[in-house]
């Protein structure tokens, strides 16, 4: 009875928020031995030391803590990998490193694993009579939802903080983090990487009691980042509007989607974005580059032995691959079946055959086909995609949770559609939707940008649209980062694939 008792006040209190605690602690001494069995039968062991609260002002105390694993051989030099599990801009608490995933990954290759818990759009607690004291206007009782924007960008930089704060007695090197998230959690990852130091969150920060430490990283890795939720609905209209999906909406909706459109070009302009080569890169020629970015996807896959198919809107030469390549799996010259001439050959002088190796190299790619083959593979989103809410309230979206407040309530967060919905946008969503966007801050001269970036939007994602990683990735070069960035061939929205290529790369900017 008496354990039932303890267990039940144990559950209250970790459910009911608020727990103040002096300091920020790490001890060596406190970790528990661990091993886990990886996908390819290896197994790795490590030293985990888990539920390391972050800030001394806990709101919620189901997630804001960070789990840290230390694999045998770890250092203090070893780099720190950073995993945010955030999916939906949802809460996400502190987890363990998975055998499939990159966390796994990483502890095989040796890294220190670092997955921190966040709070997020739904979670939420009932005040106590502590916090009510503590914030006007909730009475105890009351439900709070303790993670809409931005905090679980204020967790994770609290995070980040806390690791510099405790760099001294924790294996790994604090100065060399690399962040990894998909989707929102890519969005996580990107602000991590575009905002450290950044002195807008500063004062936000402090109220959480997290460190006073410099919070920008090393690296980060982005998966199909959901970024700049001001512009992405003008995006997404921009690039699909040529699709028959949305060539075959209804008036209305074919209307906010030609209007989003027509906005998209004065953005993307305001952005001076310019092309590998210094050229600049502007509404006129965006598409034709996004264009290419598909392509160069494509041609990799197939330099490695994808079939890529004209059925999608590619055109290939017809020449080049060298006129006598040997058979890729033995036998015959394809161009010569059956004693045969195939179309396209013809007698060379001499004897010999000059053949046509069709389709080598991918020369062009209609767009047009290609976006309706993407949407034939998932649909659209609605019109507009992510500031919804025109349809009325239960239409909202995710991200209209994610800008509510702790009350619980959707609001819209673009000018566009609030104006249709008579909506007002206050000072406070303006400044959220500003916090939890990394366009807003590289470059700006007031935050340390992270020197390298790993990111990665599939190439049938239609969550976001291509102009978005596109223009992020670009905006990140052209500012002088080291930016590895590909609409990854025949990739839906998922993450932390290809993990060779990915830990490739990590390996090579740790050198
Ligand atoms: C995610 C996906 C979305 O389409 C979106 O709008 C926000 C987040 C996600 O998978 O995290």
């Amino acid at each position: 009875m008496i354990k039932k008792l303890l267990s039940l006040m144990l559950g209250a209190c970790f459910t009911l928020g608020v727990a103040a605690q002096s300091t920020l602690h790490f001890n060596s001494n406190e970790g528990v031995k661990s091993s886990l069995k990886l996908y390819d039968g290896s197994t790795v062991n490590y030293t985990s030391y888990e539920r390391l609260f972050y800030v001394t002002n806990v709101e919620d105390s189901t997630y804001q803590f960070l789990n840290v694993y230390v694999p045998e051989g770890a250092t203090q030099q070893t780099p720190i990998f950073l995993r945010s599990y955030v999916g939906g801009y949802m809460a996400s608490p502190a987890a363990q490193p998975q055998a499939g995933d990159a966390t796994g990954r990483a502890l095989k290759e040796g890294y220190v694993v670092v997955i921190p818990g966040t709070r997020g759009r739904n979670s939420s607690i009932v005040a106590d009579k502590e916090y009510a004291k503590k914030h006007k206007g909730i009475k105890k009782g009351q439900t709070v939802y303790t993670g809409r924007a931005p905090k679980a960008i204020l967790d994770l930089k609290a995070a980040i903080r806390y690791l510099r704060h405790s760099d001294k007695d924790m294996p790994g090197d604090a100065e060399r983090i690399i962040t990894d998230g998909t989707s929102a959690g890519g969005a996580m990852s990107a602000l991590m990487g575009a905002t450290g130091n950044n002195p807008e969150y500063a004062e936000l920060l402090k109220a959480m009691g997290a460190a006073e430490e410099r919070d920008d990283v090393f690296a980060s890795v982005c998966y199909c980042p959901i970024i700049d939720l001001e512009h992405v609905d003008m995006a997404y209209e921009w690039l699909f509007q040529q699709t028959d999906s949305r060539q075959s909406l209804d008036d209305l909706h074919k209307g906010y989607t030609q209007e989003l459109a027509a906005m998209f070009p004065t953005y993307l302009n305001s952005l001076n974005l310019q092309k590998p080569d210094g050229t600049p890169l502007t509404a006129d020629n965006y598409l034709d580059y996004i264009k290419s970015e598909i392509i160069r996807a494509a041609q990799i896959a197939k330099n490695a032995g994808a079939d890529i198919p004209d059925s999608l809107g590619f055109s290939f030469s017809n020449s080049a691959g060298g006129m006598f390549a040997a058979p890729i799996n033995g036998g015959m010259r394809p161009q010569m079946q059956g004693g045969q001439l195939q179309q396209g050959m013809r007698p060379m002088r001499g004897g010999g055959m000059r053949g046509r190796q069709t389709g080598e190299y991918i020369t062009d790619l209609d767009m047009k086909k290609y976006l309706n083959y993407v949407v034939s593979t998932q649909p659209l989103k609605g019109v507009p995609a992510f500031d919804s809410l025109i349809d009325g309230i239960n239409n909202a979206s995710g991200e209209n949770d994610e800008f509510g407040d702790g009350t619980g309530s959707k609001v819209n967060h673009t000018d566009f559609t609030a104006h249709k919905n008579n909506a007002i946008i206050t000072d406070d969503i303006h400044r959220n939707v500003k916090l939890m966007n990394p366009m807003s801050f590289i470059g700006d001269g007031n935050t340390t940008v992270a020197p390298h970036w790993y990111i990665r939007h599939g190439a049938r994602d239609r969550d976001t649209a291509f102009p978005v990683p596109v223009y992020f990735a670009t905006k990140l070069q052209n500012i002088g980062k080291d930016v590895n960035f590909l609409l990854a061939w025949n990739r839906p929205h998922s993450g932390d694939y290809a993990l060779d290529e990915l830990f490739e790369w990590v390996a090579d900017i740790i050198k």
